[in-house]
């Protein structure tokens, strides 16, 4: 991973010193040297993994209409994709939570619902696009059941 990491700091300093670069400018860079479209198993307690996993539970809570929040409660499988930044591909499991939606409360503050009739679980795959140096990110894919 160093080496793309080198090339993604490599990048992003272009794109701010110039401003007008293309996008396409810093794929060509990358295409020369590592290979994109090759997905990588990555630790699934990596911290852009872990990172990732949440946005992905954020998604689920903006678009379910649930009164209780859900949080990610085990990754278990990742891999990642370097294409104009990271994309990363998830396996995880999600709960419900005890903290109402409606009250805006920070995810890492909520505990898992432990009530046999509201404890509810979903299993989940989600792709997210996160693009560093623009702090940036997308969550395009997400299937929970
Ligand atoms: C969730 O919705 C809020 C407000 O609409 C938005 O700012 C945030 O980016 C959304 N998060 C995700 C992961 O879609
Ligand atoms: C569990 O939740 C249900 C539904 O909200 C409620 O009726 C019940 O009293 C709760 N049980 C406990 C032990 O808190």
């Amino acid at each position: 991973m160093w080496p793309a990491w080198e090339l993604l700091a490599f990048c992003s300093l272009i794109l701010t010193s110039t401003g007008h670069l293309s996008p396409d400018f810093c794929s060509q860079i990358f295409n020369s040297d590592v290979k994109p479209g090759f997905p990588k198993t990555v630790e699934t307690n990596d911290p852009g993994v872990l990172k990732a996993a949440r946005h992905s539970v954020e998604k689920f809570n903006n678009c379910t209409n649930d009164i209780f929040l859900f949080k990610e409660s085990h990754v278990s499988r990742a891999l990642v994709q370097v294409v104009k930044g990271l994309k990363y591909m998830l396996d995880m499991e999600i709960g419900r939570t005890t903290c109402k939606k409606m009250k805006h409360p920070s995810l890492d503050n909520c505990d898992f619902q432990t009530n046999y009739t509201l404890k509810q679980t979903f299993s989940c795959y989600s792709e997210v696009w996160v693009i560093p140096w623009l702090q940036r990110f997308e969550v395009p894919v997400l299937h929970c059941h």
